[in-house]
């Protein structure tokens, strides 16, 4: 049963994924939702977005105006959008979306204030690979960014497109290289850890596309409190391959809230792991040993705590 706080703007609701579907989301750094949103409200968003609907907010945000809202609308971050009842309802706690962000950003999940909104006239070329401005590399995931596409989004209407892996560190990529589309049906939510490499895709057909991006934010210290996965063990759990394992298991150890438990000691030891030893990796559990290194300052990678 989800739980809104209109007050603060805060939901809890019970969480959706396990200890695998947590750790996935620390390697791969993203999750796509076709079709979450109904589609009488991605028509109402549009509507809204273009104008042909009136404003009606729920409230007036202290010190602001209905001429302040007015203008927010009609700019490239029309985050009035968020005041809409019927948006709070269906979009920003949006069921499936809503048990993902409390797995990832623990209880009273706050939501996002700013609203940056993407239109695009297609045909158009596809952008650059960039991280986006801001971005930082670390353990820590105190933020977690979505974006919503109101109309439907296939490939030919150039939906965003992503590279698995890349929030970890410094990334780039050709052009010509291709990523993951985060094509979907109307209604299709991203969800993403803003750090990620990524770009709009490339369009062939003629339309607009809208895309609405936004922040969700975590109000409390992260804990191990997402679904118990029978079975699940932090020792044999995959982490991803060379000079990625590191960093994986370190945002799945700050995200349990066991962050300053985390030591490593490089090579073959734990958190590496092959399909094909025949024991345990050595070094699980260690109370010494180095970090990863997110900040590059080191030629081997890793870091002293
Ligand atoms: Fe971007």
């Amino acid at each position: 049963m989800l739980h809104y706080d209109a007050t603060t703007r805060t939901f809890d609701c019970e969480p959706t994924l396990n200890d695998s579907q947590v750790l996935d989301f620390c390697r791969q750094g993203y999750l796509i939702l076709p079709g979450a949103v109904p589609d009488h409200i991605n028509q109402r968003t549009c509507d809204y977005l273009e104008g042909r609907i009136p404003a009606n907010p729920s409230y007036l945000p202290p010190g602001m105006s209905l001429q302040d809202l007015e203008r927010i609308r009609a700019s490239h971050e029309p985050s009035s959008i968020f005041l809409e009842d019927w948006f709070i309802e269906h979009v920003l706690l949006n069921a499936q979306l809503a048990g993902i962000m409390r797995s990832l950003l623990g209880r009273r999940v706050g939501l996002p204030v700013l609203a940056s909104h993407h239109r695009v006239e297609c045909p158009a070329q596809p952008q650059g690979w960039h991280h986006d401005a801001d971005h930082v590399f670390g353990p820590e995931l105190h933020f977690v960014e979505v974006f919503y596409f109101p109309q439907d989004t296939p490939a030919a209407l150039g939906p965003t497109e992503l590279i698995p892996g890349t929030h970890l560190g410094p990334s780039r990529r050709e052009l010509s290289e291709k990523g993951v589309l985060a094509e979907g049906p109307a209604g299709t939510l991203g969800i993403h850890h803003q750090s990620i490499l990524h770009r709009r895709g490339e369009s062939t057909a003629s339309g607009i596309r809208h895309m609405l991006k936004y922040n969700y934010w975590r109000t409390t210290p992260p804990q191990r409190d997402w679904i118990g996965e029978p079975g699940f063990d932090p020792h044999r759990a995959y982490y991803g391959g060379h000079n990625v394992a590191r960093y994986v298991a370190h945002l799945y150890y700050w995200l349990s809230g066991a962050a300053d438990q985390y030591r490593i000691l490089g090579g073959q030891a734990w958190p590496w792991s092959s399909a094909n030893q025949i024991g345990p990796s050595y070094g699980f559990g260690q109370r010494e040993g180095y970090l990863p290194d997110w900040r590059k300052q080191h030629q081997d990678g890793y870091a002293n705590p």
